[in-house]
Parts: structure tokens; C-alpha cells; sequence
């Protein structure tokens, strides 16, 4: 394809949204099923504006710039880059790339893929075709989440990619799912960054020096992703509470919660919430813990109170 021809001046923008995993997640990546939900209180951002020489990236937020090419070609940001370009068969155009993010990084929250789908989305507004399938970004954002990830199971990209409630088996055609009713759940987070490459490293330890063990243990996990998603569907959420702790329970004995994870949990239930459980990787980043409208303040407060450098209360549905 031709290099597009935008006026200087000209600027495309692009936005993603962060993500959890309400049950499912390690055992996702050993073929177990899994629930996520985006989260649009958070987004990455990004702005494309012509001109310059070459690309530049900018993350704003990190203070970080990169020279495309120069660019390290593992660094994730170059790699989103070079695999959307070489989708649209494009060469390196004369491009500034601004990024931010109110995601925070390492956190559970998608930050990674919800970067990666902003890129696409903008570049693909760039080539002229913003009508790119949610499909396609997915798949683009997945070749750059083994970089994040290392063994990644593809839900993250998947969640942002498509901006709705998803089941994710991986390997498997993508099914999306329908919340008959809302509820609301309130995400901590404990300000430690922990990114999901190492997390999702030590478990892979642990279940090659135990594989029965830790199998017993994601099919647990997946039963619970399967019966909580039925649920959803039906509109029964009080069912979901005791099914979370019990989520978090096994997260436990695979090794990836921490005690500021477990603090901020306790501090929910304490509070009267149903249920709560960290989500993504683990070792540090967000925890949710699921609420009603009697119990909501008092549970974000109680969150605040045992440390919490940031509480979102968001509705699903
Ligand atoms: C990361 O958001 C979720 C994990 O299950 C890793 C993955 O699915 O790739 C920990």
C-alpha cells in the first residue's frame, strides 16, 4: 500500500480500555475458561500526528521516547508498531506516536494489550481503514503480548480488543456473553507493580514440579468461570460472591496472591462485601471485591483505609 497522505496538522486519535478477569485467570493459560470484562474508567490513549522524521514514540506518562528506528525490536512499543505497519504493508511513515494511559502498568488492569489495541486502532485510522475488525487488533495485539507475557492465554487482547464481556477459552472461537443484570464491583489496588511475565513464570515452576496438583487446581478454576458465567446470564449474581472468595482460595495455592493482596481483600470483606479476589497476574497490582448499593461506600472506604492507592467503583453490564 501507498504511503497515506495526511496534512500536517492532522491529528488521528485511538483510545483502549483497561480489563479484569472476574474469575480464571493461570489456569486460562492451560486451556481452562475465563470471564473478563473491560473496564472504561481507565484507558490508554493515543495520538498520531504527521511529520517529523521517521517515528517517534513518546510515553507520555513514563517520560519515555523511542526512536523507531533504533528501537530494541523486542521493545513492545516498536513491536506493536512494526506488525500493525506490516499489516497494512505500509513503510515506516514520518509519524510522532504520543502515548497515555490512566492504566496503570504491571497492575492486572490490561495496561500492555490496552497500549497495544490503542496503537492498532490509531495506525489503522492512519491507513485508512478504521473500520479494522475487532478480530484483526486482537490478533495484531497478541503478537506483541508475548513480549508483555510470555505465555500469554490471549484473553487480555481479546477483552480489550472487542470492548465487551467475553468467556475466552484459548485456542477456541471467541464467545462473548450478555450480564442480564447489572452489579457492580470495586477494584483496589495495592500500588505494587508486578508484571504478569514473572508471575505467570512461577507458576509455570510450580505446575512443572507438580502437575497433578496444579491441574486439580485450574480445574477448579475453570468450573468456577464456567458456573459464574452461567450465572451472569441469568441474572444470579448473589451466587457469584462465595464463588470469587473461592477463586481466590486457589489463586491462593497456586502461589500468586501477596499479603497487601490479602490485606486489601480482608479489608473488603470486613466491610460486607460478597466476594473478592485479586485479578490478572497477581503478586501485587488489583484486587475487586463485589458490592451492592448498601455496601459499596463503605467497602471503597475500607480499601482506602488499608492502603488502596486507588479505588474504582464500576458497574458491569
Ligand atoms: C493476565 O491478565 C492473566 C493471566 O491469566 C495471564 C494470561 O492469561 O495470559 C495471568
Amino acid at each position: 500500500m501507498g504511503m497515506p497522505c495526511l496534512r500536517r496538522g492532522i491529528v488521528i486519535t485511538a483510545s483502549a480500555p483497561g480489563k479484569i478477569i472476574l474469575l480464571g485467570e493461570h489456569a486460562v493459560v492451560y486451556g481452562r475458561p475465563a470471564i473478563a470484562v473491560p473496564v472504561t474508567h481507565v484507558q490508554a490513549t493515543v495520538t498520531l500526528e504527521p511529520g517529523g522524521r521517521g517515528v517517534m514514540i513518546q510515553a507520555r506518562d513514563t517520560g519515555r521516547t523511542l526512536d523507531y528506528a533504533q528501537a530494541d525490536p523486542l521493545d513492545p512499543l516498536a513491536a506493536i508498531v512494526r506488525v500493525t505497519l506490516a499489516h497494512f504493508g505500509l513503510a515506516a511513515p514520518d509519524l510522532s506516536i504520543a502515548i497515555r494511559s490512566t492504566i496503570p502498568i504491571a497492575s492486572g488492569l490490561g495496561s500492555g494489550a490496552a497500549v497495544s489495541v490503542a496503537i492498532v486502532r490509531a495506525l489503522a485510522k492512519f491507513a485508512g481503514q478504521a473500520d479494522l475488525s475487532p478480530d484483526i487488533v486482537s490478533n495484531l495485539a497478541y503478537e506483541v503480548e508475548q513480549l508483555y507475557h510470555g505465555t500469554p492465554s490471549g484473553i487480555d487482547n481479546t477483552v480489550i480488543a472487542f470492548n465487551r464481556p467475553v468467556y475466552f477459552v484459548r485456542g477456541k472461537p471467541l464467545q462473548t456473553f450478555s450480564v442480564k443484570r447489572p452489579f457492580t464491583v470495586v477494584i483496589g489496588d495495592t500500588g505494587i507493580a508486578s508484571p504478569t511475565k514473572i508471575a505467570v513464570a512461577e507458576v509455570r515452576t510450580g505446575w512443572a514440579a507438580d502437575r497433578a496438583r496444579y491441574e486439580a487446581w485450574f480445574d477448579q478454576i475453570g468450573r468456577l468461570a464456567q458456573q459464574a458465567r452461567a450465572a451472569i446470564e441469568c441474572g444470579e449474581i448473589d451466587q457469584l460472591g462465595p464463588w470469587l472468595d473461592q477463586n481466590q482460595s486457589l489463586l491462593q495455592n497456586i502461589g500468586v496472591s501477596s499479603v497487601e493482596l490479602d490485606r486489601l481483600i480482608g479489608a473488603a470483606k470486613a466491610a460486607g462485601a460478597a466476594g473478592a479476589k485479586l485479578v490478572g497476574g497477581g503478586r501485587g497490582g488489583n484486587m475487586i471485591a463485589l458490592v451492592d448499593e448498601t455496601n459499596r461506600e463503605a467497602v471503597a472506604a475500607a480499601l482506602q483505609n488499608a492502603g488502596a492507592t486507588r479505588v474504582i467503583i464500576t458497574e458491569i453490564k
